[in-house]
């Protein structure tokens, strides 16, 4: 599965591996030896690390088909991603989004010819409404979330991600020895460890990142169990802030992460200025708000003598965090970077 991800993105127009960056000056800072940034904010023209997942499964499971109609449901980027796939190959496509999601956000999805359904609630009334008008009108989910009945689709959708690891492989010889995975319903994170597993010769240490106030991965991790918890207030990292698992997501990190970190809020948008005016790099980086959690977690564990030494961070290893997404919504990004610079 993972092969054939590879072979069918890398043949898409204008593919191009995205950059792999250093931190040099924060890896100075912190005593590492390597800090690699991978620049998802280049990924296509979507500035998002899930152009690969989404656009993916619809090229996958459409087969060719063209009479067909395609739809999700999302929190933006997903969306984004399946309607762009739609868009590639002349699919018609219905996006539901929740009453949370920003009209910037939509109007990037409808740039791409999707036919955008705001439902009133949060993203699981969003999922319900798709479900119940995808089902009467015969039209063919994409979905990035897997549950005990719907798997496939979202097994398509991590096969996509696991080739920035593919690419990592060739852009770098050193061996990585940690990697900073910030999770959501979890997608992000076990594509890479499936990528891992595939494309590297050794295996380094996971650490996951979470918000705070949706650490539902921390939670399931600790009870053994997948874990639905509820959260309180919505965190800033908006990609991020989710409730549940995904279930196959869950059957992969539950044995390979190593560790679970949870961050709020406090620090994105200085992070984010960090990254733009070159404090963590010689040259400036566009990291939005679920781009900059890594950068975070990472700083956090390496000022906390305890926990650098639990994850065996020291002056020979080469760390990994996945800068995920750009200005992905512009208006945010411009508030963040403004925030962060006073
Ligand atoms: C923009 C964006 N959305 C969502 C996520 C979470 O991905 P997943 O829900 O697959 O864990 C991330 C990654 O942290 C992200 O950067």
């Amino acid at each position: 599965m993972l092969s054939n991800a590879f072979n069918s993105i890398s043949s898409w127009r204008n593919y191009r591996a995205t950059p792999l960056l250093k931190l040099n000056k924060l890896q100075k800072n912190l005593k590492l030896n390597n800090i690699f940034y991978k620049d998802e904010s280049k990924r296509f023209h979507l500035k998002s690390f899930k152009a690969l997942g989404g656009a993916y499964a619809v090229e996958k499971i459409s087969k060719g088909k063209k009479n067909i109609t395609i739809s999700s449901a999302t929190a933006g980027n997903h969306g984004r991603s399946v309607a762009w796939g739609a868009q590639r190959l002349k699919l018609k496509c219905k996006i539901f989004v929740s009453q949370y999601v920003s009209e910037t956000r939509v109007n990037e999805i409808k740039k791409f010819g999707a036919e955008v359904i705001r439902v009133k609630g949060d993203y699981e009334n969003s999922l319900k409404e798709c479900q119940k008008q995808s089902k009467k009108n015969n039209w063919k989910i994409v979905q990035d979330v897997s549950t005990k009945n719907y798997k496939y689709v979202p097994q398509l959708t991590m096969a996509g991600y696991s080739i920035m690891i593919k690419e990592i492989s060739k852009q770098t010889n050193q061996y990585i020895t940690h990697i900073f995975l910030q999770a959501g319903v979890g997608g992000l994170a076990a594509g890479v460890v499936a990528g891992v597993a595939k494309y590297f010769k050794r295996i380094p240490k996971i650490i996951i990142v979470e918000p705070d106030q949706a650490d539902c991965v921390l939670q399931s991790i600790k009870s053994n169990k997948l874990k639905k918890i509820r959260i309180k207030k919505e965190s800033i990292m908006g990609g991020m802030s989710c409730n549940e698992m995904s279930l196959v997501p869950w059957q992969i990190l539950k044995s390979a992460s190593d560790c679970c970190v949870s961050i709020s809020d406090k620090n994105i948008a200085k992070t984010i200025a960090g990254l733009k005016d070159k404090k963590f790099s010689k040259i400036s980086i566009t990291g939005g708000e679920c781009a900059a959690p890594g950068v975070i977690a990472l700083i956090g564990i390496c000022n906390n003598i305890k926990a650098k030494k639990f994850l065996n961070l020291n002056e020979s290893s080469n760390i990994l965090v996945i800068g995920c997404e750009g200005n992905a919504d512009v208006k945010l990004y411009k508030q963040l970077l403004s925030k962060g610079r006073k």
